[in-house]
């Protein structure tokens, strides 16, 4: 595995492999990688002829500069898992080489930034989309591979690769548990012995809320679910909502033609967790 540290090293590198006609599989990460990025690069290596994987925890998609800061960054134990995994090479860019000038590309994202994690991370979009554009940029992927625990995250770097005509083609991939159910997470290394034996709570009552998906209307099961939250008094819910799987906008009612997906934000032990299920095809 080859890794690189500057933009100018990885592109000269890359540019070679695309003039070759090589398709480029690539995973772009926060590092503190666990097995849910672990699956995205086994998934690309079986995809494409070169799997890149970056690791970057960018700045402007934090709302909130103690999260930055606790950001795990664990690069020796990521480097290691990276190679058995399948990845050819790893691009760690500086703050610098990512934001030589002050950020300039904006995007109109409609309501989609502003809903469920934007109304609670105001910025974080504009930050995770104009990161992944540059690093697309850098790149050039074939294909790019996004773990759907990021559910909103996928609708809008769609929207943003529509607003640039992007050729890439965006691969969502399933979340990835735990045996206890917690979807993985950089975050979870932060929750103490106690929060982490709490956390399943989020995928139990996620469950709970889709066995009542056929006798009960999206609005009862929030009203049921936040209710439930209530009674653990160590969770503080940000938002519990039923929403459209295409446009993200909340259902009042479950169709066969519409497919509505069940999304979560919690804080735990100082942690915050998302997570989301669907709830009709
Ligand atoms: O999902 C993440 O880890 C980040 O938001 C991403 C896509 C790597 C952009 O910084």
């Amino acid at each position: 595995m080859i890794q690189f540290y500057t933009s100018d090293e990885l592109q000269s590198h890359l540019t070679l492999l695309i003039k070759q006609g090589k398709a480029l599989g690539f995973v772009p990460t926060m590092g503190a990688l666990h097995e849910g990025h672990l699956s995205l690069i086994r998934r690309a290596r079986l995809e494409n002829d070169v799997v890149v994987c970056s690791i970057f925890v960018n700045p402007i998609q934090f709302n909130n500069a103690s999260d930055l800061e606790k950001y795990p960054r664990t690069l020796e134990a990521d480097l290691a898992l990276l190679e058995p995994a399948g990845c050819d090479v790893v691009f760690i860019p500086s703050v610098e080489d990512m934001y030589p000038e002050p950020v300039k590309e904006s995007f109109n994202f409609g309501y989609l930034d502003k809903i469920m994690e934007g109304k609670f991370r105001p910025g974080h979009f504009e930050g995770v989309a104009v990161v992944v554009r540059r690093l697309f940029e850098k790149v050039q992927p074939t294909r790019a591979y996004f773990g759907l625990k990021d559910y909103q995250q996928i609708a809008v770097v769609k929207s943003m690769m529509n607003q640039i005509n992007s050729p890439v083609n965006l691969v969502p991939c399933e979340i990835v548990r735990e045996p206890d159910g917690l979807a993985m997470s950089s975050r979870n290394v932060r929750l103490s012995a106690e929060a982490r034996d709490r956390a399943p709570v989020i995928f139990q009552l996620l469950k709970s809320g889709r066995t009542m998906v056929a006798n009960h209307s999206p609005a009862q099961i929030v009203e049921y679910v936040v209710s439930q939250f209530q009674l653990h008094p160590d969770f503080e819910l940000e938002y519990f909502e039923i929403v459209d799987s295409e446009t993200l906008l909340p259902l009042e009612a479950f169709s066969p033609d519409r497919s509505a997906i069940a999304c979560v934000a919690v804080w735990l032990n100082k942690v915050r967790l998302i997570d989301n299920m669907l709830y009709s095809d």
